[in-house]
């Protein structure tokens, strides 16, 4: 069944403007002249000087990776000045609340003239170019406008997630040494507030950078402000000119960092240049949901993450679309939320995760049957592989059969979507990524390195560079080429794992290092181990991804307690409440096991492997144990499994 091929409906064919042929013509051409390609590509971005070199890109080495290096541009500029003569009135974002009462139109030339007013605002509070500004803001417009005011200015934005502990907040500002930061009194989700502000105050206790802080006023709630380093974003934005100078920026100058989750250590500063991300962003957008002039798009993610980056404010923006931001959640105020949204505002192309597909598939068809859903033309997945069932269940029922589903693979790191079907092009499978876009060379090794042809499974890697690829971690160069490229020598490896079927089709079968995918959130397992050994009656700990129906993985823990200490149901929940403190909610453990020992080497290495297993109830196929230091725990872990 999920082997089953969906083709190209004929009608949607028809009208594509990339067909099989074309995209296999594009595919090769790109391939062979990545240059003529992408020269062919790059005006679809305003410049204000066009670029005379395309690519420049050493995977082995020190790896140095360039786009367009002498090409000067402002991400600002084409996501709006250009816009303003063609679709001025034309709305840029539409704003939906929390509160299905709440809503709001902004128009490309009321956008821009909000971004150019934050823009002075930030540049009297001594913002230039290549300064950090931390965003740790809810799904308001201010998000966005927070945003394109940073390119515009070329000050580099790093936006933490709304769902992020104050001291995650803290060690991101401390990161990037963070000179201003931008966040709102309080956030709303599911009729609930999130306490921003009184996080962002705890938060900078530990960060000396941050000079500034710019508050915008969401849900009014009465929160402390800081004489002399607070400033109300009205206080400081209402009396500025509503133009303002786009910084010239170099192609590979910054546009932003944003932290995500590794095997090891804290999390790291992916970072993103301007004329290829841009360029990538815009081309992605516009080919993987075959956009439309006059289309309402929308992509349910948060700007806390990079699908929010890429696909609801760089991509839709450069292209012209009208973008729609969601403030609230699938289930408030009930599971037929999103399609009521999308009947209110006609949407036509949807684009959310598989974590809230098969959260709304257990509610049943009635809630979406309810619905029109009529203008819905293209549905898309993003964040995790999507099961085929949960697949099939969006496509009838959402899409009533209509409507191609794009699943698209990408990462924090690649900028934007590399494997993905293209609407009228090539033909679904449900459950896999399918082909890679023209540009994108993926390739399947095995342990060690040697690349594996036909069908296969394997390690993930890209042989070459695409513009939106990340070009450095901030601040560590060196931990750049050590993370992505050493592991299999002069290729970039994705960390994920992957099967290529007879039809040369790519289905992700996840995460082969230590990080787990919860609800499409990354996260490493050693921040969690470290969030837990930071507790002081916690002697070691050891956590793994479980399969989890909702959330695709959940997150199992094996702690061993200090000596003299009790593993109570109290202590349990202590703990649990512990990691959200630190980490934030979406880090809290989903199941605590204690554990008297850890299955380690004579050397002292925890064998994962194993607690993987267990935590999966796989009990039968453990493999080889002889090599433990003491093969008897974990005898103890599968018959006190928490299951
Ligand atoms: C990891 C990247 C892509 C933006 C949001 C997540 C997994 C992502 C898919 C997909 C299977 C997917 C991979 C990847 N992933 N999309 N369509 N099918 N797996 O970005 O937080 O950087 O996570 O998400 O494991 O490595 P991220």
């Amino acid at each position: 069944m999920s082997d089953a091929l969906i083709a190209v409906k004929p009608e949607i064919a028809a009208k594509a403007r990339i067909d099989a042929a074309k995209y296999r013509a594009m595919y090769e051409q790109a391939e062979k002249d990545p240059d003529g390609f992408w020269r062919g590509e790059m005006n679809r971005i305003a410049w204000m000087k066009a670029p005379t070199k395309i690519k420049n890109v050493d995977f082995h080495g020190d790896v140095s990776i360039k786009w367009f290096e002498d090409g000067v541009l402002n991400a600002s500029v084409s996501c709006l000045d250009r816009h303003l003569a063609t679709r001025g009135d034309q709305v840029a974002i539409i704003w939906e609340g929390d509160d299905p009462k709440s809503d709001a139109k902004v128009t490309y030339r009321q956008l821009h003239a909000q971004v150019c007013r934050l823009t002075n605002g930030l540049r009297e509070l001594g913002v230039k170019k290549g300064d950090r500004v931390c965003i740790y803001l809810p799904m308001i417009v201010e998000a966005a406008v927070a945003m394109l005011a940073c390119a515009r200015i070329g000050a580099i934005h790093s936006i933490v997630f709304g769902g992020f502990s104050p001291d995650s907040l803290a060690s991101r500002i401390q990161d990037s040494e963070c000179s201003v930061l931008i966040t709102a009194d309080q956030g709303r989700r599911g009729g609930r507030t999130v306490p921003l502000k009184t996080n962002a105050d705890e938060a900078l206790k530990q960060c000396p950078s941050i000079r500034h802080v710019v508050v915008a006023k969401n849900t009014g709630g009465d929160v402390p402000m800081q004489a002399g380093r607070d400033i109300w974003w009205s206080d400081l934005c209402d009396r500025q000119k509503d133009t303002a100078e786009p910084e010239p920026m170099g192609a590979e100058d910054p546009l932003f960092i944003l932290y995500t989750s590794g095997s090891t250590g804290k999390p790291k500063g992916v970072l993103h240049t301007t004329g290829g991300y841009m360029v990538w962003a815009s081309f992605t957008h516009e080919n993987v949901f075959d956009y439309r002039d006059g289309e309402i798009y929308w992509c349910t993610a948060d700007v806390g993450w990079v699908t929010g980056h890429t696909y609801i404010v760089y991509g839709p923006l450069a292209n012209g679309a009208t973008t729609l931001m969601f403030e609230g959640v699938p289930n408030y105020p009930s599971v037929s939320r999103f399609w009521e949204v999308i009947d209110k505002h006609q949407v036509n192309i949807f684009y959310t995760a598989p974590t809230a597909i098969r959260a709304l598939m257990r509610e049943g068809e009635a809630p979406v049957k309810k619905t029109s859903r009529k203008s819905l033309r293209i549905l898309g997945s993003v964040g995790e592989p999507i099961n085929p069932e949960a697949w099939l269940w969006y496509y009838r029922n959402v899409g009533d059969e209509r409507c191609p589903i794009v699943d698209t693979w990408w990462q924090t790191e690649t900028g934007g979507i590399l494997i993905s079907p293209l609407p009228g092009a090539i033909a679904q499978k449900p459950g896999s990524a399918t082909l890679p876009l023209p540009g994108v060379k993926p390739a399947l090794v095995d342990g060690e390195g040697k690349i594996i042809e036909g069908a296969a499974e394997g390690n993930l890697v890209l042989l070459d560079s695409w513009p939106g690829q990340m070009r450095t971690i901030y601040g560590d160069h060196a931990r750049f080429g050590q993370t992505y490229f050493s592991t299999f020598k002069g290729m970039y490896f994705t960390g994920d794992g992957a099967r290529r079927d007879a039809d040369g089709y790519y289905w992700i079968t996840g995460r082969v290092d230590d990080v787990i995918n919860v609800s499409g959130h990354r996260m490493g397992t050693a921040e969690i181990e470290s969030a837990l050994v930071a507790h002081p009656k916690v002697a070691e700990a050891a956590v793994v991804g479980m399969p989890h129906d909702l959330k695709g993985q959940g997150i199992y823990c094996y702690v061993t307690l200090k000596s003299g200490e009790e593993p109570t149901e109290a202590l349990r929940k202590e703990l649990v409440a512990w990691v959200r403190k630190e980490i934030g909610p979406i880090a809290a453990p989903d199941a605590i096991q204690w554990a008297p020992g850890l299955p380690k080497t004579r050397s002292g290495k925890i064998m994962r492997r194993i607690l993987r297993k267990i935590a999966a109830n796989e009990t039968d196929g453990l493999g080889d144990t002889s090599t433990l230091a003491d093969p008897t725990v974990v005898q103890d872990l599968i018959e006190n499994r928490v299951g």
